[in-house]
């Protein structure tokens, strides 16, 4: 079992709350991950082209197309967004747009899988789960937890400080800390523990097994009823 990690984040490992708290995630889970990094390829959401209905194979050469591989050979997901302007980031967005390509006849690359979706906010998570559950429900993926969290202001690290007036410390009216004592998303305990119940949760319903066929079933379920509701 191959569990496949998406951090959403463009920023360092060592300022991403969401990839600090995605690997807490997977190293919970006890089973083989690896994490992507999204931040650091080139890449552009779907472009409608239509040219993937056929084979189920992406048209656009960028670098989503050495990820593809990796999309099909995990059985899982957890996938971790910044909220930028309450949803997810960009980055986040276009690669899942880019999974139209698995949603044609005679593809069940993405069915019935499970994932783990993850928001981090100065304010909130919650708008983020939103979105990605909404997208991997697309591709018939069952979201078995969600995480939202509470990260730093992006804008800690802008070296202005207090004497900043258009940032998140001055219209919350909160202190913005020393760069050295800004503090770190796995320093809460709280935290900590959410993302271990999740990943804890994912392998338990990976290891006990679960049927694929049925999962989609009950996904395509709920998509239907979704667009019922919109009409
Ligand atoms: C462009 C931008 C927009 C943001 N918009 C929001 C927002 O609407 N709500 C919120 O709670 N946080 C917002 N934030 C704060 C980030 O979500 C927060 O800093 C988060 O911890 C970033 O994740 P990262 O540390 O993994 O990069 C925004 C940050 C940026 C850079």
């Amino acid at each position: 079992m191959k569990i496949l990690g998406i951090c959403g984040s463009p920023r360092s490992k060592k300022l991403s709350a969401c990839y600090k708290i995605l690997e807490h995630t997977l190293e919970a889970t006890g089973m083989e991950y690896e994490i992507v990094r999204l931040g650091k390829l080139n890449y552009t959401g779907c472009i409608a082209c239509l040219g993937c209905v056929s084979d189920n194979v992406c048209r656009l050469h960028d670098d989503l197309r050495d990820l593809r591989n990796k999309i099909i050979e995990a059985d899982a997901y957890v996938i971790a967004s910044p909220n930028y302007y309450s949803g997810m980031s960009a980055f986040t967005r276009a690669f899942l747009e880019r999974w139209f390509q698995f949603r044609h006849r005679g593809n069940d690359t993405t069915w019935g899988k499970l994932a783990v979706a993850i928001g981090v906010g100065s304010m909130s998570g919650e708008p983020v789960l939103d979105e990605i559950e909404k997208m991997l429900m697309y591709n018939f993926v069952k979201i078995v937890a969600k995480i939202s969290l509470e990260g730093n202001p992006s804008c800690f690290y802008c070296g202005y400080g207090n004497n900043c007036e258009v940032g998140v410390p001055k219209l919350a009216g909160i202190s913005c800390p020393p760069p050295d004592k800004i503090p770190s998303i796995l320093d809460d305990p709280a935290n900590r523990e959410a993302a271990e119940n999740a990943g804890r949760l994912l392998a338990k319903s990976l290891r006990e097994g679960y049927d694929r066929r049925l999962t989609s079933l009950e996904m395509q379920e709920r998509l239907s009823e979704r667009f019922q509701e919109s009409v």
